[in-house]
């Protein structure tokens, strides 16, 4: 028989969506249990009765920590790890002077290994077991990805990044090597293990019409594959898409003439949208993924999550590292709830929760097998410390409910708050992203 380990703590889940049905559809368990098997999970439930029906279980008890699925992180650039927190410009100035050179670097495999290894190591240290990354135009820059992911058991998605245009020498592919490189490493990635390919064009002003048909063409071939990409982020950048694009009604038009609009896209940003826009997502059940430490430090904008959550768009929740300031999904729920605020519409914590795992996962369409803890799930779990720091400790011991305990290391924590991370049933030693 396959060895059985089982989990205790606090444990918290979903049965619904918070936005639909408000906090009544997280499910929280103070003396909860995860039963693991085979890096799945088998059952979720009162662990003392868990502990008893499986007495050769293997128990990690975790106290008072609160187990819950490990983060979803819907939109990140792992190649801009180390220029994070780069200061004072605005997108196109932030992509010419800091982000295009970072990116040149992964010509070299050597580092594109070694920084692949370091992004999962660090966002593995903050709680996140999936992520859906751009890799740059170089083919081995997703095979260093893939194979860092592979070695800890993640599932992650990753794609080439396109640009045929408007980049700088050395940075730049063609219609026809963006199609076969893109093609070449599907065929070798999408469905090994737990990783997937996503077709990835940078964004509209990056790539020819020529680069979107060649790429719209591998969509229809390869329909299950995700395509991920940026829509309408800043003022200036939609500006310059009208200019290049001048036949196109609008941002997503771009994409929409060139067979890159479906269900299965992924559309990072999406604040200054049309109408039309607005329709056209909505009808054909595409997803978007807000943000916000990015929008912020980048100075984009304030996304309408109430108004798209409303019209009944599928929302992901990301922290587009390096544009984005920080790895974590806690900072980036609690940048989510300041852009709620600032627009008149704060997210509750259990909101929050859910889009940072079972929303963002629904946003990659796996939401069957990560996102949420429930038997035949993927036993992908975050633990967090709700009293990590002397801050954080004292506001939760005056907490009357869960959310009230949880709301102050959504706000405060970071990495310190997360006491483990389990991948596929395993743990994940933290001190790989010490090296
Ligand atoms: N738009 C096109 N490329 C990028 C990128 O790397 N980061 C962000 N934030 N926006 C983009
Ligand atoms: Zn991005």
């Amino acid at each position: 028989m396959t060895s059985q380990t089982l989990l205790l703590g606090q444990t918290l889940r979903f049965n619904a969506d918070p936005f639909a049905t408000g906090s009544d559809a997280a499910l929280h368990d103070s003396r909860g249990g995860i039963l693991i098997e085979g890096g799945k999970i088998v059952a979720v439930g009162d662990g003392a009765a868990l502990r008893a029906a499986h007495p050769q279980a293997q128990v990690t008890d975790h106290g008072a920590a609160l187990l819950m699925a490990g983060f979803v992180d819907a939109h990140v650039h792992y190649p801009q790890t180390a220029i994070i927190a780069s200061w004072g410009k605005r997108l196109i100035d932030w992509l010419n002077l800091y982000t295009f050179p970072e990116e040149m670097r992964f010509a070299d495999p050597a580092y594109a290994a070694e920084i692949a290894g370091r992004y999962l190591d660090l966002t593995l240290a903050h709680g996140t077991t999936t992520v859906c990354s751009y890799a740059t135009i170089h083919p081995a820059s997703v095979d260093a990805f893939f194979q860092a992911a592979q070695t800890r058991g993640q599932r992650v998605v990753a794609g080439k990044t396109c640009m045929d245009r408007n980049a700088p020498d050395g940075l730049r592919d063609t219609a026809q090597s963006a199609y076969d490189d893109s093609r070449a490493l599907l065929r070798k990635w999408h469905g090994v293990d737990r990783l997937s390919y996503a077709i990835t064009p940078r964004f509209s002003p990056t790539s020819s019409p020529a680069q979107l048909d060649a790429l719209g063409a591998l969509w229809t071939e390869h329909p299950d594959c995700l395509m991920q990409t940026h829509l309408s982020e800043q003022t200036d950048e939609i500006a310059w898409v009208r200019d290049l694009y001048p036949q196109a009604r609008d941002y997503l038009d771009t994409y929409e003439t060139h067979g890159l609009l479906g269900p299965n896209g992924l559309y990072g940003h999406a604040i200054h949208l049309e109408p039309r826009e607005k329709d056209r997502l909505r009808e054909v059940d595409a997803a978007v993924v807000h943000c916000p430490t990015s929008n912020t430090f980048i100075g984009s904008g304030l996304f309408d999550m109430a108004g798209m959550i409303a019209a009944g768009q599928r929302v992901g929740l990301a922290t587009d590292t390096g544009g984005g300031s920080s790895f974590s999904m806690l900072r980036t729920m609690a940048a989510a709830y300041e852009i709620g605020q600032l627009r008149g519409t704060p997210l509750h914590a259990a909101q929050l929760l859910w889009l940072a795992t079972a929303g963002s996962a629904r946003a990659l369409r796996m939401q069957d097998r990560i996102g949420n803890l429930a038997a035949g799930m993927e036993a992908d779990i975050v633990v967090l410390d709700l009293a990590s720091t002397p801050a954080i400790a004292q506001r939760s011991a005056r907490a009357d409910d869960l959310w009230e305990a949880v709301f102050p290391t959504i706000m405060m924590g970071d990495d310190r708050a997360v006491r483990a991370t389990y991948v596929a049933g395993q743990k994940m030693d933290r001190r790989m992203d010490q090296r």
